[in-house]
């Protein structure tokens, strides 16, 4: 990428050249390359861009009411609760491939809809360079890439930020004047909590994953990860107060990367990592283990599943 402000105002003319007059939507997650995507086309085309949020349930702490605030500018901006669809199609889904086209396939239904209501001809995305390698690799099937575009009759894609790394991308949201809370975001997977719930996603484990990730996130941000996350992994005993209990286990992953495609596992203080452990446990009764995990990409992946 040259230069973030040449770039905004290349993208912007080129955005408005493919959109012309007609409608667009783009699926607005709350990370940082939907955001600039977001911003980029809604400063091209303004309301003929309509950003569709969709609430999962397995998003992060907080996030719908602050993608409320932060897009509020944007007076065509849709907010769809499918919470309830998706813990009833996710139920009894263990394999981690089919959790993410289970949830592929939701989404697309959710979206389909809103797009055929505002006649929308194209889709904008926020697509980056890594994801696209990572797809044509098919190392996890990405359903941000995947599967969208087929399964909806749109003229055409539009993807202004498809070249740039995410560094690139954040250096572009700074430019943006898009808040910090956005542009030095960590990734969050698309499928978002389901992928760090190992076996099948239930309403109690994502709320365990949800705060877990939270106060990870809030516990080492002064480690700069790329990404810091807690997932569900499994059940194991623990003792809370006289008994003993059969509890969940919640794994601490804290990764060093440029792109996600390796990463290193970061070093954590010993003081840290036994604040997390009591923040985690003490809010959650439910909770019996926390633990570190030290294993870089590869041999493992950053997320669970
Ligand atoms: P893994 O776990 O494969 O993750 O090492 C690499 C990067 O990709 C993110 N990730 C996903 N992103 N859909 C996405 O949009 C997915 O299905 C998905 N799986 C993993 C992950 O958070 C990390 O940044």
């Amino acid at each position: 990428m040259v230069d973030a402000s040449e770039f905004i105002d290349e993208a912007v003319e080129e955005i408005r050249e493919q959109i012309g007059d007609a409608n667009a939507v783009i699926a607005l997650s709350g990370g940082v390359d939907s955001s600039v995507a977001a911003t980029l086309a809604y400063e091209a085309v303004g309301d003929q861009l309509t950003p569709v949020y969709v609430d999962t349930g397995l998003m992060r702490k907080g996030e719908t009411q602050g993608i409320r605030e932060t897009f509020d500018f944007m007076d065509s901006l849709r907010i769809v609760d499918a919470t309830d669809r998706y813990f009833d199609a996710l139920e009894g889904v263990i394999d981690p491939e089919e959790k993410r086209a289970v949830i592929g396939e939701e989404f697309i239904r959710v979206f389909e809809r809103e797009a055929r209501d505002v006649d929308a001809d194209y889709l904008v995305q926020g697509t980056i360079y890594p994801d696209r390698i990572e797809s044509e690799g098919n190392i996890k099937s990405h359903h941000n890439v995947g599967g969208l575009p087929e399964a909806v009759d749109f003229d055409g894609i539009v993807e202004p930020v498809r070249d740039l790394y995410k560094d690139e991308v954040r250096e572009v949201a700074r430019e943006l004047g898009l808040e910090e809370v956005i542009s030095e975001r960590m990734p969050f997977p698309g499928p978002g909590l389901a992928v760090r719930v190992v076996g099948e996603v239930t309403r109690e484990k994502a709320e365990v994953a949800r705060e877990a990730c939270h106060v990870v996130e809030e516990e080492l941000e002064e480690y700069e990860p790329w990404q810091a996350f807690g997932a569900v992994i499994g059940k194991a005993t623990g003792v809370k107060g006289d008994n003993r209990v059969h509890g969940w286990v919640v794994a601490i992953r804290s990764v060093e990367s440029r792109d996600g495609m390796t990463a290193r596992a970061q070093e954590i203080d010993w003081e840290t990592l036994q604040r997390i452990q009591s923040r985690i446990t003490g809010e959650n009764e439910n909770v019996a283990r926390v633990v570190y995990d030290v294993t870089h990409k590869p041999p493992a992946t950053i997320e669970y599943e």
